[in-house]
């Protein structure tokens, strides 16, 4: 018997690399199809809100698939070697400790060879500048930056070298998802390559969402994944999304995914939003003073005019040993 997650067939792969991103993934059995739902082997006594069972699954013939047990690298540094990283498409990106830079290159051929769903392993040296984008470096495997990443039935083009894009937000992005009525109108300031609008359009029926950002590469990307999942209600738009806004419809709910400065446009945003209407704003926040932190905001609207009010206040991971970034459901008017 394997303990095991039962996930609806539709979500399987975005679980499935989930899992192997958080190291979770039991190699050891394989996965089944058990009607409507797909049984996947995990290493621990839950994942996420899906079902656990114990289950009778085929295991698999032994083989080596934990990466840092066959790198060639000093032993001393193994201990070092990053057990969670992110998987776009088929690219792994990962962030390397100082001291393990010098091995990167074997620590990624140790990655391509032990993950069979890989092409290619590219090192994380931060996300940089006004545009977020990563600054990556191919360490293992052949091929380019730009690849084909699944989440939620979408089909999407990410390229890490040239427009920001998280594999690690798809829950947030299916939250959102859930909560937009028919025939809202959405705006996402910051949409990147539109990983938010597509699962939107995917799953919900708005009548239109601008998906607008500064990034030339990004909005290029954006078009062909609108075309590739026919999503004829996303508008995409490159500039400045302070301006561009301007010129939009008032909205029911805005998407403000730029965590370090999201909420100097959040005026911008409250003079383009119904009232009533929502806006998700991402924002980096101490952990410890993240009310007093809310309340500057809320004081700080107000005297602009704008009456705000908090509806959740959604942890989505930790920043640094002191700071977490949050998403902050905020609702216009009191
Ligand atoms: C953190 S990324 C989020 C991308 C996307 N929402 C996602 O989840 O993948 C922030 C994006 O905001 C864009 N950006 C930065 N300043 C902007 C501005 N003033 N107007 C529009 N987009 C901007 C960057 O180019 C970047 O793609």
């Amino acid at each position: 018997m394997f303990r095991c997650i039962r996930v609806p067939k539709y979500f399987g792969e975005t679980a499935r690399r989930r899992l192997i991103s958080s190291g979770m993934l039991d190699p050891g059995a394989k996965i089944r199809i058990d009607n409507d739902s797909i049984l996947i082997p995990i290493l621990a006594d839950t994942f996420g809100d899906y079902d656990v069972i114990d289950a009778d699954l085929e295991p698999t013939e032994h083989r080596e698939t934990d990466y840092r047990n066959v790198a060639n690298i000093p032993e001393e540094l193994k201990e070092l070697l990053p057990n969670s990283y992110d998987i776009i498409g088929d690219i792994a990106v990962v962030k390397f400790p100082d001291e393990l830079v010098p091995y990167a290159e074997a620590a990624g051929d140790a990655l391509l060879r032990t993950t069979s769903s890989l092409r290619a392993v590219m090192m994380d040296l931060g996300v940089k500048g006004e545009l977020r984008v990563r600054d990556i470096r191919m360490i293992a495997g052949s091929g380019t930056s730009e690849t084909i990443h699944k989440e939620f039935g979408v089909t999407m083009i990410a390229d890490p070298g040239k427009a920001y894009f998280n594999p690690r937000l798809s829950t947030e992005r299916m939250r959102i998802a859930s909560m937009v009525k028919d025939n809202e109108i959405i705006i996402d300031m910051f949409a990147g390559v539109a990983p938010f609008p597509l699962v939107i359009a995917k799953h919900s029926k708005p009548s239109v969402i601008y998906s607008i950002d500064l990034n030339e590469d990004a909005a290029e990307l954006m078009k062909r994944n609108i075309k590739l999942n026919r999503a004829s209600n996303i508008i995409p738009l490159c500039g400045d999304a302070s301006i561009l806004i301007k010129d939009l419809p008032s909205a029911d709910r805005i998407i403000m995914n730029l965590p370090q400065i999201a909420d100097s446009f959040l005026h911008d945003a409250l003079s383009n939003l119904k009232d009533g209407g929502t806006v998700h704003m991402h924002k980096i926040m101490e952990r410890a003073s993240s009310d007093e932190t809310i309340t500057e905001l809320i004081n700080e609207m107000k005297k602009k005019g704008y009456s705000i009010r908090i509806d959740r206040e959604v942890e989505l991971k930790t920043y640094s040993p002191t700071m977490s970034v949050y998403v902050l459901d905020i609702i216009k008017g009191s």
